[in-house]
């Protein structure tokens, strides 16, 4: 019977490795620095007993979040500094209050446990289940935080998960850009902007055809100009102890916005239908694969491995292995990690025969 440590430092087992205990204490024996991406949805606070008990009916909210921040300072530990956390937490009300639970726990961990917050992503789940208050409106979105250890150098691969770029195309016999620019608006600002210089119209005009000559030749596919005094919404401000680019518009008079030619980076804001309205019904809160989708390939390495303290039925296992990445799932209720297994193994994605439950 192999341990958590053999499958951490074994390359050849792909394979989900699923344990059943409690995540305080089986993640206390791994080492740290080990995993690539940890992607966890804890138990909500007062939702729901689970089989195996463990957090969330805690007499208190606040004994509630000492117990989870308990195991993210853990998780902490063994991640590696390159990792991320993806932390999904819904709220709860107590006596009509909305106890802000998510958010607590978030700044708690940026203010006591070193953890960088990159961003909180809002799940929304497109439709809400029916709300019965007369008083308060229904919910329909839940937090998804990204964190980090380090500020920069974390894997990520934006490019992996951009916007399919639109191309410059000709229209009524013109090259345009992707978004229609066509360049003859910019030229009139140019021509109208009464706060140029003679000098700073001059170097506009062929900074502009500059552009629209790497638009034409295929090297760009869209940009923004903007020019002093043309009346235009400027974006970062336009005092020049604000930004860059404010500076730039008061020394040179305009600059440019270049689009990414591989594409334009997704948003925070994530429309995602829930798995029980998909008509999977495992569990009471499996989340919906394609909520990890994206932190998956984003932020793990291919052949990386990825932690889900809170496991139940192996969603963050099962897409994982989907997308080519080792990962550990860990609950304490054995019932729900069989279904785990059998989910993984029903796509033939468990193929190691010697990648039997763990029990710690
Ligand atoms: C919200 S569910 C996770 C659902 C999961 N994302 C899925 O797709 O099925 C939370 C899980 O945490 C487990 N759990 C609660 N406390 C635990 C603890 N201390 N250690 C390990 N697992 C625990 C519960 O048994 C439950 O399966």
């Amino acid at each position: 019977m192999i341990t958590v440590n053999d499958y951490i430092q074994d390359c050849s087992l792909i394979s989900p490795c699923f344990v059943c205990g409690d995540s305080l204490q089986v993640i206390a024996k791994m080492p740290d620095n080990s995993v690539d991406c940890v992607i966890t949805s804890p138990p909500y606070y007062m939702k729901r007993q689970y089989i195996g008990g463990g957090i969330g009916m805690e007499s208190t909210y606040q004994k509630y979040i000492e117990n989870l921040l308990a195991v993210i300072q853990e998780v902490y530990r063994v991640l590696k500094p390159t990792g991320s956390l993806w932390l999904n937490l819904g709220d709860s009300y107590k006596n009509k209050q909305l106890l802000n639970i998510p958010y607590r726990v978030a700044i708690r961990m940026q203010d006591e446990q070193k953890w960088i917050l990159r961003n909180t992503v809002i799940w929304d789940k497109v439709k809400g289940s029916m709300s019965q208050s007369k008083d308060s409106l229904g919910n329909e979105y839940e937090p998804f935080f990204h964190f980090v250890k380090r500020k920069s150098g974390y894997y990520y691969d934006a490019d992996a998960v951009r916007k399919k770029p639109r191309k410059a195309h000709v229209e009524n016999g013109a090259v345009v850009s992707a978004t229609g620019v066509s360049g003859v608006r910019y030229k009139r600002k140019i021509e109208l902007s009464t706060e140029l210089t003679e000098e700073q119209r001059k170097n506009a005009f062929m900074a502009l055809d500059d552009v629209l000559n790497r638009i034409k030749s295929g090297e760009i596919t869209d940009f923004r100009m903007v020019i002093k005094g043309a009346n235009q919404r400027v974006t970062n401000g336009n005092t020049s102890n604000l930004s860059g680019r404010a500076k730039e518009l008061e020394e040179k008079g305009f600059y440019f916005l270049f689009y990414n030619p591989k594409g334009s980076m997704i948003s925070d804001v994530w429309q995602i239908i829930p798995e029980d309205t998909q008509g999977r019904k495992l569990h009471f809160a499996p989340y919906p694969e394609d909520l990890i989708k994206t932190p998956i390939v984003l932020t793990c390495p291919p052949n990386g491995i990825i932690l889900d303290p809170f496991t139940g039925t192996g969603t963050t296992n099962y897409v994982a292995a989907m997308l080519q990445r080792k990962s550990i799932g860990i609950d304490m209720a054995e019932e729900y990690l069989i279904l785990a297994q059998e989910r993984c193994g029903l796509f033939g994605l468990l193929n190691n025969k010697e990648m039997e439950i763990l029990y710690e």
